[in-house]
């Protein structure tokens, strides 16, 4: 970084030097100029510091709320061009994935950077199915709810407690420690959520069955009722295995960000993941399906369309599971869950839902408002449907949602901690309060 004073127009003809990856930066309350390097189309906030009006300044920061326009690491796990509508995990597609691969091996492949072969899957998914059982105070621990605890709650804190359980987790310098607890979120996870749901429909919990795959224990832990051996339907099975790998990562969205941010106190992953959970509990980041569910719900039959579109376009209300911050084209996500839902149904049921659902896309992608616009169906718009078809409450669809992210959660955590240029995440403000007051006693005020 050089300022004005130092910079030189070095072929001395007055011409603005366009060859170089830098930013020129005038500030007209000095006059000064700053050039500021660019890497990755970035410029780096702590160069803005140099920028001041005189020596006692602070310097000048970067102002941006809800970091909409911040990159707060470098990343090589997920790549998203919304513009094109392409969603990639280290570099492969996630049509590719949720076609030939399953999540676990996804999820070894977000956590350690490449696809296994087949001895690695198979000593990753052993030990992931061996660590399913969670410790019997863990149990007690979800039993204390009340009944009808919402199941996310109880996830987000049999999340936290696992930390109680595993103390040396808080060695997160300790490669070794750290891919044990790794094993264990993976493990573990599935059988907290199955535990929470069974909790608020007041069944008994099921113990994990380490005989069936990844996403056919966690129908077991969920469905199992008085037959010896639950066996599930292997369609089910795949859909959950697809819909566990949609939702791994996203990169750097707000729950994942708060598994960053966090970890970054070098905490134990236990108590990161947990803020992940609680960040995904929030309705406009896990919500959103529910929001599309109830939408169709309300519309009811194909005959109630036209009149709903009437008023999304008057600004009456949204088109739920439409439309996304990144995406400004049709979310892979949402295609790949479409071609699932007529299997899940051809086993649940049909569900008079998904007409109207079909039948409001097609509508509304017909439509100059929702094109012109660039509003296409997000992985919300379907996901509701397919869970409603697994005749889960909606309180269980963030839930859902926390299975499948733990992996890109764990990834996006071991990155950082690796991460020599990451420290204790500290952003800055702009304060905006009083100053230098004089305390009144309270008789006076
Ligand atoms: N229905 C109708 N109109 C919409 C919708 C929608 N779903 N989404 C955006 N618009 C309109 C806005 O009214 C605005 O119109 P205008 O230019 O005439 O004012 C224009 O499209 C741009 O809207 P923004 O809100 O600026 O778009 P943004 O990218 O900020 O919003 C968001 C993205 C929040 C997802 C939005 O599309 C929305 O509310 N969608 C419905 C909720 C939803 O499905 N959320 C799930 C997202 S996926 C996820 O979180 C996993």
């Amino acid at each position: 970084m050089q300022s004005s004073d130092e910079r030189q127009d070095e072929a001395g003809d007055g011409a603005v030097d366009t060859a170089r990856d830098t930013l020129s930066v005038t500030d007209n309350r000095t006059g000064r100029t700053y050039e500021l390097e660019i890497t990755d189309d970035t410029v780096k906030a702590i160069d803005l510091r140099q920028i001041k009006v005189n020596e006692d300044d602070f310097g000048m920061l970067a102002y941006d709320p809800a970091f909409t326009n911040t990159a707060s690491c470098r990343s090589a796990i997920t790549y998203i061009d919304g513009a094109a509508g392409v969603l990639e995990y280290r570099g492969y597609s996630i049509e590719q994935l949720c076609e030939q691969s399953n999540y676990l091996e996804v999820a070894y492949l977000l956590i350690n950077g490449e696809l296994p072969d087949q001895a690695q899957l198979d000593e990753w998914t052993h030990l992931i199915t061996i660590h399913t059982f969670v410790h019997e105070n863990i149990r007690d621990f979800m039993q204390g709810f009340r009944y009808d605890a919402h199941p996310m709650g109880m996830l987000l804190a049999a999340t936290g407690a696992l930390s109680t359980f595993y103390p040396e987790a808080s060695q997160v310098k300790d490669a070794e420690i750290r891919d044990m607890q790794v094993i264990r979120l993976l493990a573990k996870i599935p059988t907290l959520a199955a535990f929470a749901f069974r909790h608020s429909v007041g069944q008994p919990y099921v113990y994990p069955d380490n005989d069936l795959s990844y996403p056919g224990n966690f129908l077991n832990m969920m469905y199992k009722m008085t037959e010896l051996k639950y066996e599930p339907d292997p369609r089910l099975e795949r859909a959950l295995d697809v819909l566990f790998i949609l939702h791994a990562d996203h990169e750097q969205n707000a729950s994942t960000s708060a598994v960053r941010f966090v970890g970054s106190t070098e905490v134990d992953p236990y108590s990161s993941l947990a803020a992940g959970v609680a960040a995904l509990y929030g309705p406009l980041h896990g919500g959103a399906n529910e929001q599309a569910l109830r939408m169709l719900r309300r519309i009811e039959k194909v005959e109630n369309i036209e009149g709903f579109l009437e008023g999304v376009k008057a600004g009456d209300q949204r088109l739920m599971g439409f439309g996304h911050r990144v995406y400004k084209n049709y979310d892979p996500r949402a295609r790949i869950i479409k071609k699932h839902l007529d299997e899940v149904m051809d086993v649940m049921g049909k569900s008079p839902l998904l007409e109207v659902a079909v039948e409001l896309e097609k509508r509304a992608m017909d439509d100059d408002y929702f094109t012109s616009r660039k509003l296409y169906p997000n992985v919300d718009y379907y996901s509701g449907l397919l869970y409603e078809a697994l005749h889960l409450p909606t309180s269980m669809f963030p839930v859902m949602f926390a299975i499948g992210r733990t992996s890109g959660w764990v990834a996006q955590w071991l990155e950082m901690i690796n991460d020599s240029e990451q420290k204790i995440a500290r952003p800055r403000q702009v304060y905006t309060g009083g100053r230098e007051l004089e305390y009144t006693p309270i008789g006076e005020r």
